[in-house]
């Protein structure tokens, strides 16, 4: 019998998503897995789809869940696919079709240098063979006020800087997405961004259990609109720290400026700092952070600070002052 414990951030499926659909899934997923018709890129889907059974199997149907419990739909795959924030294709929503065609995921070299003893350079799914995957149903609110639920596919990232073995003097992680007009058609119309994309972690933040290094969803490789072929998720930030496409992990001593944190000081504004954390009560220059709307169904609900995982996370920011001016320093 497994006995694996559950983890206090553990949002199960069955929590996530109306009965109906949810046994529909668990019966695709299974029919999926058996069929071996899943896209088998770096060989990954397989082995997290049954790590994900084990873990249905050892009592996901929790009462905290199911009764009054933070229970909010899945959200479609259809309505992530089509409802996706990257620049690099453009400002507007629907920047699907451009990904789809133009983004090419493999092969995809990736590098982690910086204050590492041994910088290191491989490929995308040299990396992901290294990594036990599994998978993590997250709730994703961005600071434009929607939210959405999605079951990533991947490894925490954790085990990245456990592999990469960074220097004690090393404070901070950025990241950084790929860089290539010929690729991404926003990069060459909106020529007045900072590109590339850039985001940074403390090094206490990248190695909290909760940031997820995404190279699937929904049980699939990864999408190209959502982030192909390695993206981050980090539940307890606005979506904007969430990083996609990712080509180089750099530890540093110095503290990373973000893509809009540098298009925000540009404007002399100060709209998205480094800290980022999901908090209802500061609201953003523009707009309230109070609530936010739940895109598979429409409703407004109020916003949790931290969103939601303030049990995992809070510590991280315990004697840093006021929590509510984090979003904007
Ligand atoms: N990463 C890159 N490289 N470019 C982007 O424009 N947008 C961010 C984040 N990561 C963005 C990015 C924002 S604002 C959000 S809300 C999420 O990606 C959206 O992820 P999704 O499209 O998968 O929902």
């Amino acid at each position: 019998m497994l006995t694996r414990s559950r983890p206090s951030w553990f949002l199960p499926e069955s929590a996530a998503t109306p009965e109906g659909v949810y046994l529909n899934r668990r019966k695709l997923m299974k029919g999926l897995a058996g069929a071996a018709v899943l896209p088998a890129i770096g060989g990954f889907a397989a082995p997290a789809l049954a790590a994900t059974e084990r873990a249905m199997l050892t009592g996901a149907l929790d009462k905290a869940y199911t009764e009054g419990g933070p229970h909010r739909p899945l959200t479609p795959e259809e309505m992530n696919l089509h409802y996706n924030n990257f620049y690099e294709f453009g400002s507007q929503k629907a920047i699907y079709d451009e990904a789809e065609r133009s983004l090419k995921p493999r092969p995809w070299t990736i590098s982690i240098e910086g204050m590492v003893d041994k910088p290191l350079t491989l490929d995308v799914d040299a990396l992901i063979k290294k990594m036990t995957l599994e998978e993590r149903v997250y709730r994703h609110r961005c600071v434009e006020a929607w939210s959405m639920v999605v079951p990533w596919v991947g490894f925490p990232l954790s085990k990245l800087v456990d592999m990469a073995q960074p220097m004690s003097s090393a404070k901070y992680l950025e990241m950084q997405t790929f860089n290539d007009p010929g690729m991404a058609s926003g990069i060459r119309t909106q020529p007045w961004y900072p590109w590339p994309y850039v985001e940074g972690l403390t090094m206490a933040e990248a190695t909290n259990d909760l940031p997820f290094v995404a190279v699937g969803a929904y049980g699939k490789v990864l999408a190209n609109q959502m982030g192909a072929p390695i993206r981050l998720h980090l539940p307890w930030k606005y979506g904007f720290k969430s990083i996609k496409s990712i080509v180089r992990f750099t530890f540093t001593d110095k503290r990373p400026v973000g893509f809009w944190e540098e298009i925000s000081k540009q404007s002399g504004n100060t709209e998205y700092g480094f800290w980022a954390n999901v908090n209802p009560k500061v609201a953003h220059p523009r707009w309230s952070q109070a609530n936010e709307r739940v895109l598979s169904t429409g409703e407004t609900i109020p916003t949790e600070l931290f969103n939601g995982y303030g049990e995992q996370v809070a510590s991280l920011y315990a004697g840093m002052g006021d929590l509510g001016d984090m979003l904007y320093r």
